[in-house]
């Protein structure tokens, strides 16, 4: 809006009347810019109608504005036209180029009418504005470089170079401007995409559209656009890692989590929603073992796995988006089966010698053992052990194979049988074990002499004893066994006085009962000294080697 005219403006605004001859009436012109001040002078129409300025006040000099408010009145005193009332051209002629007001100078006796139209001329005195000052639009991905926008335009009520002349668009890489010029010569600009855009990347562009017009100096005005990026389906899911190995311990129970997969897809929405499925390079077996989750990921167990039966299952999975062209992407996962000390060791006696002779040579073979687990690493490792106070010891032949040998010299007549328990066990954590017990008998061999139990008997005997009478039972003894234990009594000859001892004793081989044969005279024979022996009936039967200890017994009367 312009202030009070200064001198120079006052000059600028110079009257300009044009008088058409053609017509009776005449018409006065001037031109004004809008917005001029209230008492404002427009031109001196006393002068310039030619009229006597010392007559307006007696001729009653009036202004009459034609269809319009009183803008304007004349000075009956110095004949000037002057502005009453401010006028703002946008309001006064809207939408128009040019903007007139007529109107008309009366004067009275005699009576006349002068036309006077005052042209009001545009000065900048508004701002481009946008009808909407936040413009939003959506913009697909997958929009190629080229296309074209249509965003809001602005207005500028001002006319002429003082409205809207151009537009400018913030700073971006993806999007410029072309400002086009409408039929009626407004000006508006079309959004154009200079480069692909990627949601992934940037989900939303803010830019700044400003207008300007060409007024001097020139106003703008702003609106803001958000290009909002839609979504197209042009990103696959995809896996951390294109391969993955776990471990999974056997007989872990129905249901174990195994693994859990995580396929991320960079779209968004149904694009980004991700299904998981095992590929056909995936085993039946495979599948039946495991179970995969088709909407978290999840693999489980669904079958007991048994490492002895299956150790490495191989899978590959493929996560396909639910977007409308669907994308996929897949990985594989190794599962080992981890062994799991569930076997029991076993031991099988592949042979057995028994029974044995006592007398058996050290380090003779009695038994063969073989022993297995069917676990593997340390669960899979066995030990053979027998209780360690037996006179035998494990000597490993080869491979899972042991035997059994003597290791000390036996005794049947200090143990006669061992039950000897063979116990397998493993080094898994905790050990497994198994046993088996085998009886191994002895044999008996003659290796006792038959013992007196005293040395020397003395028998006491009254004379005139009854021929046949029982002297003494003697009894000797002999730890061995059956034959080896028969024993025989017999009196061991000895010439006394041309007289057998047979001829005077007699002795029961079997019960070792020792009788007389003939009646003693005390006068005669005060004392018999003879020999008993037992020998017991093994082959060779034992005695004859130890006459002088006790198989001899001398008996006294
Ligand atoms: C999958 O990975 C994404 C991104 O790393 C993460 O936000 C999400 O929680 C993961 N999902 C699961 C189930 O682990
Ligand atoms: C042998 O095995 C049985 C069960 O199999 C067990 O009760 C016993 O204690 C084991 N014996 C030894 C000596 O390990
Ligand atoms: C024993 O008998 C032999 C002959 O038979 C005889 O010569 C000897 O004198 C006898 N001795 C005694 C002690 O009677």
């Amino acid at each position: 809006v312009m202030k009070n005219p200064t001198p120079s403006q006052y000059v600028w605004i110079s009257l300009l009347f044009v008088v058409v001859l053609k017509c009776a009436t005449a018409v006065t012109h001037y031109s004004i810019p809008e917005e001029m001040e209230e008492g404002s002078a427009v031109a001196n129409l006393a002068a310039d109608l030619g009229l006597d300025v010392k007559t307006l006040v007696e001729r009653r000099m009036r202004l009459e504005l034609i269809a319009n408010r009183k803008y304007l009145d004349v000075n009956r005193e110095t004949g000037e036209l002057y502005v009453v009332e401010r006028i703002d051209r946008e309001s006064l002629c809207p939408a128009k180029t040019s903007c007139f007001l007529k109107m008309e100078a009366i004067i009275e006796n005699p009576k006349r009418i002068f036309y006077i139209e005052l042209e009001i001329t545009d000065i900048n005195d508004n701002a481009p504005h946008f009808r909407r000052d936040t413009v939003d639009l959506d913009i697909s991905e997958a929009t190629q470089p080229g296309e074209r926008f249509s965003v809001s335009n602005a207005v500028d009520p001002d006319v002429g170079s003082n409205s809207v002349k151009t537009y400018h668009l913030s700073e971006s890489d993806y999007f410029t401007i072309e400002i086009q010029t409408g039929r009626d010569g407004s000006k508006f600009a079309d959004l154009i995409l200079k480069k692909g855009l990627n949601r992934e990347e940037q989900a939303s562009h803010h830019l700044i559209l400003t207008a300007t017009d060409g007024g001097m100096p020139s106003r703008s005005g702003t609106a803001s656009i958000i290009v909002h990026v839609l979504d197209t389906n042009d990103n696959a899911p995809t896996f951390e890692r294109e391969s993955y190995q776990v471990s999974i311990l056997e007989n872990s129970p129905i249901g174990s989590l195994v693994f859990q997969l995580n396929a991320t897809d960079l779209d968004e929405g149904s694009n980004s929603e991700v299904i998981y499925s095992f590929s056909l390079y995936t085993s039946e077996k495979t599948q039946e073992t495991f179970h995969l989750n088709p909407v978290t990921g999840e693999i489980t167990v669904k079958e007991v796995l048994n490492y002895e039966h299956f150790r490495v299952y191989d899978m590959e999975v493929i996560a396909t988006d639910k977007g409308t062209k669907s994308l996929s992407g897949q990985c594989k996962l190794k599962i080992l089966v981890e062994d799991m000390n569930d076997n029991h060791p076993e031991l099988s006696i592949k042979s057995f010698q028994s029974p044995v002779s006592e007398d058996i040579k050290l380090d003779t073979v009695i038994a063969v053992v073989s022993v297995s687990d069917k676990d593997s690493g340390e669960n899979g490792i066995v030990d053979l052990h027998i209780p360690d106070d037996m006179p035998f010891k494990l000597r490993k032949s080869s491979d899972n194979y042991y035997e059994l040998v003597v290791s000390e010299a036996l005794d049947r007549e200090k143990v006669p049988e061992y039950d000897i328990t063979f116990t397998v066990t493993d080094r898994g954590s905790p050990p497994l074990s198994d046993n088996e017990t085998m009886t191994l008998e002895l044999l008996d061999v003659n290796d006792n002499v038959p013992q007196f139990p005293k040395s020397f008997y003395t028998i006491r005997v009254m004379e005139n004893n009854a021929p046949g009478a029982l002297l003494e039972s003697l009894s000797a003894f002999d730890p061995d066994l059956h034959e080896n234990q028969y024993l025989v009594y017999v009196i061991i000859e000895k010439e006394i006085a041309n007289t057998s001892m047979s001829m005077l004793f007699s002795i029961n081989p079997e019960d070792g009962k020792l009788h007389a044969l003939k009646t003693f005279d005390y006068e005669i024979e005060k004392e018999f000294l003879f020999h008993i022996e037992a020998r017991d009936s093994g082959s060779p039967p034992l005695s004859s080697n130890v006459i002088q200890t006790a198989r001899r017994q001398p008996v006294r009367f």
